[in-house]
């Protein structure tokens, strides 16, 4: 069996568990990835050769492929993540659990000969820049030749991580196939997957993922979600520190002074375009700048400050909607070396998504490789269509992205996509409250998970579906990391997506978000005053800087309004959240509840800025 693994590899235990696991899954060869350019290329060529992939036009999108998935493989599968602990307490409510030795079972015979009439790749992988004391190394096992091009973008990989691993390094075990083994002579399909049987299967205490019958995003990258999140979420709490689903971004002000801030938002909320954010024309001298977009790794430092690292190395983000009004950096960051999932493709080689343009090109495949009809009401693009990119290609990116000891952070962000009720911007009383509002925090949902669209669901921090432990322990952990932090960043919630009765936003959003981001750096600076409302500490219509921004008084105060029978329920349904995880919620939780009730009572019944409105 053909196997380049490197002559100097002394690694007993990778050695021994790509052994392993070879012998369970009989691949026909295996090949150890050293992350060159020329790897890449020879693996893109491999896949338009086996009608995965189709090459762009090459002077319009240079060295980008485009490629669509199974119809049954376009999102995460939430049903089909486990997070097996030992204990089922550990895993807590809001997680799958089944017990670890039964699930080792069932993954054993799933994994039995899965890889045959294929190629078992070995990816050594890196979260966060090499050598810093804030990264984690993986190594990830796969059959899919997509999935190894999409982690040379999404991570640090190769040769320089077997190098650092060295003799004794330690790595998070990472196994994935697409369990659809090949029988002899039989023709592979352009997206093999299994149609049927997904898992997406977490270990905590042994640090392991395996991952089988998916290719998409989340399921197969198993740097992404399962690492960099799940895994080293429990990590995080063993060790101290953080491993959150938040995008972190620098703001200059005009001076010159950089702030960083995190900001939390559920899948598909416009993190990418937040953190790339480009400053209306009126707002001169600032700018905002990229560390990362999705996720964030943050330790307490020495001098009592957090520091965060951005633990990917690109971007996978969700193409409908990305535009050059929308987001120029990130259009920018994907003109070239790129790979985009199930996008429409012209015959002439070029890709389009819902909202790129405002025309639909005359004759385009959609995202199923059929011939778009308009007339047919049918998408080009899946609504969770994606782009791989590399970071650094975004004009946006900060210069202090690499750092290894990661940046600052002085506020956090927690944001939802609420249509009702959730005020455009507040601040919380202190680093309690702030840890309250995000563990409350709702989202109407999206199309990046399987399931159904539109209504509010609960999801703590953005964190219910990428948390490896039980979410009651996860609100602890904060609580108790704010204890020990001298001058804790200040807390934030936002909300863009409010709207009027009429069903119309009430804030424009996209670069005016940057007048709310203002006022918030601001803030963390102590240069500008807060009005107390019932919930928070707000700004006032004259602290935000509308510039050339025509929006009334009036218009602020609806969107800024706070609804006593609209907060009653959102307030009970808390309860229904926290009923799930009495047993370890933090006690904390109950009276801040009540303050936040008995603030609700004590206010006038549409507590409004600017009370005469009303
Ligand atoms: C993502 C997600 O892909 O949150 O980033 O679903
Ligand atoms: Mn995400």
């Amino acid at each position: 069996m053909l196997n380049n693994q490197p002559k100097h590899l002394s690694h007993g235990a990778l050695i021994a568990f790509i052994e392993e696991m070879s012998k369970l899954c009989t691949p026909d060869a295996i090949h150890w990835c050293d992350g060159s350019q020329a790897e890449y290329d020879n693996l893109c060529g491999l896949l338009v050769q086996a009608g995965t992939f189709k090459q762009l036009n090459q002077e319009r999108w240079p060295n980008s492929y485009a490629c669509n998935s199974d119809p049954s493989d376009v999102a995460r599968v939430e049903d089909k993540t486990f997070i097996c602990s030992r204990r089922k307490e550990d895993a807590g409510p809001t997680n799958n659990w089944v017990d670890p030795k039964f699930m080792k079972i069932k993954m054993n015979e799933l994994f039995t000969g899965c890889m045959k009439g294929r190629t078992l790749y070995v990816i050594p992988f890196c979260m966060g820049p090499l050598g810093s004391p804030l990264s984690k190394i993986g190594v990830q096992i796969t059959d899919s030749a997509y999935v190894v091009v999409n982690m040379h973008i999404m991570t640090r990989m190769g040769s320089d991580v077997l190098k650092l691993l060295g003799a004794d390094g330690e790595f998070v075990k990472c196994l994935h196939s697409l369990g659809a083994p090949l029988g002899p002579g039989q023709k592979d399909v352009s997206w093999p997957c299994n149609p049927t049987t997904k898992y997406i299967v977490h270990y905590p205490e042994d640090r392991t993922i395996v991952s089988y019958g998916s290719g998409y995003g989340g399921n197969a990258l198993l740097g992404k979600k399962c690492f960099a999140l799940r895994i080293a979420s429990a990590m995080a709490k063993d060790e101290g520190w953080l491993a959150e689903h938040m995008l972190i971004l620098g703001v200059e002000d005009p001076t010159g002074r950089k702030t960083y801030v995190a900001a939390a938002f559920p899948s598909a909320c416009g993190k990418t375009n937040f953190a790339m954010l480009i400053p209306p024309t009126d707002m001169k001298g600032w700018k905002v700048t990229t560390i990362g977009d999705d996720i964030a790794w943050i330790k307490p430092g020495k001098d009592g400050k957090l520091y965060a690292i951005n633990p990917e190395y690109g971007y996978f983000g969700v193409a409908p909607g990305t535009s050059e009004m929308t987001n120029p950096n990130a259009i920018k960051a994907l003109s070239k070396n790129s790979i985009f999932t199930n996008v429409g493709v012209t015959p002439d080689g070029d890709v389009w998504w819902e909202g790129l343009t405002k025309e639909v090109p005359k004759k385009i495949y959609n995202w199923k490789n059929e011939l778009h009809d308009p007339a047919s009401g049918k998408l080009v693009a899946h609504p969770n269509s994606r782009f791989t990119a590399p970071a650094n290609q975004s004009p946006s990116i900060d210069a202090e992205w690499e750092n290894p000891n990661g940046v600052p952070i002085s506020a956090f962000i927690f944001g939802g996509r609420r249509s009702t009720t959730i005020p455009l911007i507040y601040q919380a009383f202190n680093w309690n409250f702030g840890v309250y509002l995000a563990s409350t925090m709702g989202s109407e949902t999206t199309a990046a998970a399987v399931g159904e669209v539109g209504h509010v669901r609960r999801d703590p921090f953005a964190m219910l579906p990428f948390c490896g432990y039980h979410m009651a322990d996860y609100f602890n952990h904060w609580l108790q990391l704010g204890r020990n932090l001298p001058n804790p960043p200040r807390m934030f919630g936002i909300n863009w997506f409010r709207k009027d009765k009429d069903g119309h936003f009430l804030w424009p959003g996209f670069g005016d978000n940057m007048r709310i981001l203002k006022w918030i750096i601001e803030r963390v600076n102590g240069e500008v005053s807060a009005i107390e409302s019932p919930i928070g500490w707000m700004p006032e219509y004259e602290d935000i800087d509308w510039g050339h921004m025509k929006f009334t008084p009036e218009q602020y105060d609806t969107l800024m309004e706070v609804d006593r029978e609209a907060w009653k329920h959102e307030i009970l349904d808390h309860e229904e959240l926290f009923s799930r995880m009495y047993d370890k919620l933090p006690k904390e939780f109950f009276f801040m509840r009540e303050l936040l009730l008995s603030g609700l009572w004590r206010s006038p019944e549409h507590w409004s800025l600017a009370p005469e409105i009303h």
